[in-house]
């Protein structure tokens, strides 16, 4: 049972929620969103979800709605709401509801709205066997840091994807990789872990974060530094990483295998420190 949505201040089941037409968000891609995984029912690194929401929408001009503490308690109340367990909580924050003109409506109320569905477990194969990628050019903005749901270059790029039977693509702009078309890269060469560094071309992802704070406490080197499309086809290891799909292998890239076409060690060895994690979170010994 995950059908309780939030909007604009009220708990209702989602197919009583609606927003007016003229909503921003509809009408022009107008607004901001996180995605935040729950596990065993608790909200996973919500501080650092609400930071770069706060930081969203203050790349837009748009004031926060409410203060940490508030959302705190409605994605909370949200995610009992929806029976706790393993859930992944979308939350979007819109410039409200005007007639239609570029300009900022004046005193126009935000449209919030909040809604949460069932997280599967990424399924037991793409672990065991990894995912294929393609490499494509980077045709975003250059404001990518901000969490925007006008997310239309981003779906056409992760669809040519899909055509061809791949996972993801992996976007690359002036020959420097950035990031996936919803996921994060790293890639692994000689056992040093490497990854862009955050700027304006990629997503500060949190599960990107939480990787690297893995790395640190447990000794893995890494590297957060620019590297090129020969750099990322001649990894040992390239990773994906997403709140909602943790951190995934891709065993192939553009038809050439990476590595021996397996997941390699040092995914293997993250991937434990990870779900490690996710554990002690259930267990509430860390946020
Ligand atoms: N997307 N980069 C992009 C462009 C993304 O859309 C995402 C996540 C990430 C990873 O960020 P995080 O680790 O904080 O989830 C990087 C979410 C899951 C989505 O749009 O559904």
């Amino acid at each position: 049972m995950t059908d309780t949505v939030y909007l604009n201040g009220k708990f209702l089941p989602q197919d009583q929620a609606f927003v007016p037409v003229m909503d921003r968000g509809f009408v022009f891609g107008d607004g901001v969103y996180e995605v935040i995984p729950a596990y065993g029912g608790r909200l996973f690194r919500l501080d650092e979800h609400l930071k770069r929401l706060a930081d969203s929408l203050a790349g837009i001009r748009l004031s926060n709605p409410m203060s940490s503490s508030a959302w705190a308690e409605i994605l909370n109340q949200l995610v009992d709401a929806n029976g706790g367990g393993e859930q992944s909580v979308y939350l979007q924050v819109t410039r409200g509801h005007a007639p239609r003109d570029h300009a900022f409506p004046p005193n126009t109320e935000p449209t919030v709205f909040i809604s949460s569905s069932p997280l599967k477990p990424v399924a037991k194969e793409i672990l065991e066997k990894g995912v294929a990628a393609i490499s494509l050019e980077d045709i975003r903005w250059k404001h990518c840091h901000i969490k925007a749901i006008a997310l239309l270059p981003n779906i056409l790029l992760r669809q040519q994807a899909i055509d061809v039977g791949a996972a993801e693509a992996i976007l690359i702009r002036d020959g420097v990789v950035t990031e996936g078309a919803a996921s994060n890269v790293f890639i692994v060469k000689n056992g040093v872990i490497k990854t862009p560094p955050k700027g304006p071309f990629l997503l500060p992802g949190i599960t990107r974060d939480l990787v690297l704070e893995l790395a640190a406490a447990n000794a893995i080197q890494f590297q957060e530094s620019s590297f090129g499309a020969d750099e990322l086809q001649q990894a040992d290891e390239i990773w994906l990483s997403s709140s909602t799909k943790e951190i995934l292998p891709v065993t192939k890239l553009d038809d050439n295998s990476i590595g021996n076409g397996q997941p390699g060690p040092v995914w293997q060895a993250m991937i434990k420190l990870y779900q490690d994690y996710k554990q002690a979170l259930i267990a509430g010994k860390v946020e």
